[in-house]
C-alpha cells in the first residue's frame, strides 16, 4: 500500500484529457497534475527547451513526495524519456507507446495517420514505436503545430469555423491517402476531437492514448502493489504555472468536475 499521490504533468491542458481517464479507472488514487500553461507550446520549442522545461516540471512534481509519474506529454515522451528514467527512481509511464499500439489495434486497412506537434513529428517516435509493433503497417504523420495554441485557448475555439479550415489544412494530405485510423499523438488533441472528425470525416477511427495509458498506470500500481488505501478519500490537487483564473474553468471542463483550488507555480524556480 503507498497512499501518496500519482504526479501527472504536461505543457499545458493536453495532459488533463489523460488524467481524466485515470480518474475514472483508478477513482481511490490522489492526483497531483501540473500544467506549464505559462510555456506551452512546447512542441515548437528547441529539443534543448523541451528537455530543460521537462526537468523542471518533473523537479516541481517529485517535490510533491508522488509515488509514480505520468508524462502526459507526447512532445517530452518523443525527446526526454531516456533521461527521464535515469534519472527518477519511481515508476514512469508515458503516452507514446500506448498510443501506437491503441493504432495498431485499430487500422483495418493498415494505413496509419498519425498527427502530434512538430518536435514529436520530427522525432519519428510514433513511426518507430508503430514499427516496433507491427512493421507491416503504412504509416503517414502530419505536423499540426497550430493545434495546441487553439486548445489552449480555449472551448470556444475548439470548434470555431477557424478550427474546421485549420484542420482542413493539416489533415487533407492524410484524407487523400486513405488512412482508416488517426492516432492524435499530442494529449492536447482529444480537446479538438469533433473538428478533427468532422474533417476526416465518419470512415476514420480517432484514437488518442488517454485509456490506454490509464490502464498502464493501474496496473504498474497494483503490480508493485502501490494501490492507495481506499477507505481514505483521495486529494486531488492542480497547479498551473499560467494564471489560475483561465485554467480553473478549462480544467473543469475537460474533467468534468469542479475544480476551484488551482495553484500558481513559478516554474523558473525548479
Ligand atoms: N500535450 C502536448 C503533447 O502531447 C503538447 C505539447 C505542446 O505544448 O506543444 O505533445
Amino acid at each position: 500500500m503507498d497512499n501518496r499521490p500519482i504526479g501527472v504533468f504536461d505543457s499545458g491542458l493536453g495532459g488533463l484529457t489523460v488524467l481524466k481517464e485515470i480518474m475514472n479507472l483508478i477513482p481511490a488514487e490522489s492526483v497531483v497534475y501540473f500544467g506549464d500553461s505559462g510555456r506551452a507550446p512546447y512542441g515548437t520549442k528547441s529539443k534543448e527547451t523541451i528537455i530543460k522545461y521537462t526537468f523542471q516540471d518533473i523537479r516541481f512534481l517529485l517535490n510533491q513526495d508522488i509515488k509514480m509519474m505520468v508524462v502526459a506529454c507526447n512532445t517530452v515522451s518523443a525527446f526526454s524519456m531516456e533521461l527521464i528514467k535515469k534519472q527518477v527512481d519511481i515508476p514512469v509511464i508515458e503516452v507514446i507507446e500506448p498510443g501506437a499500439a491503441a493504432g495498431v489495434r485499430e487500422t483495418v486497412n493498415k494505413k496509419l495517420g498519425v498527427i502530434g506537434t512538430t518536435a514529436t513529428i520530427q522525432s519519428g517516435a510514433y513511426e518507430k514505436a508503430i514499427a516496433r509493433i507491427n512493421p507491416d503497417l503504412q504509416v503517414f504523420s502530419k505536423a499540426c503545430p497550430l493545434f495546441v495554441p487553439l486548445a489552449e485557448e480555449g472551448k470556444l475555439w475548439w470548434e470555431k469555423e477557424v478550427a474546421v479550415k485549420i484542420a482542413e489544412e493539416y489533415l487533407g494530405s492524410l484524407k487523400n491517402e486513405g488512412v482508416d485510423t488517426l492516432i492524435l499523438g499530442c494529449t492536447h488533441y482529444p480537446l479538438l476531437k469533433n473538428t478533427i472528425a468532422k474533417v476526416m470525416g465518419n470512415g476514420v477511427k480517432l484514437v488518442s492514448s488517454a485509456q490506454e495509458v490509464a490502464k498502464a498506470v493501474k496496473n504498474e500500481i497494483v503490480r508493485k502493489n502501490m494501490e492507495r488505501d481506499p477507505a481514505i478519500k483521495p486529494v486531488y490537487r492542480y497547479y498551473t504555472s499560467d494564471s489560475v483564473d483561465k485554467f480553473e474553468p478549462l480544467c473543469s471542463i475537460i474533467l468534468d468536475r469542479n475544480v476551484h483550488s488551482a495553484e500558481k507555480v513559478d516554474i523558473e524556480k525548479y
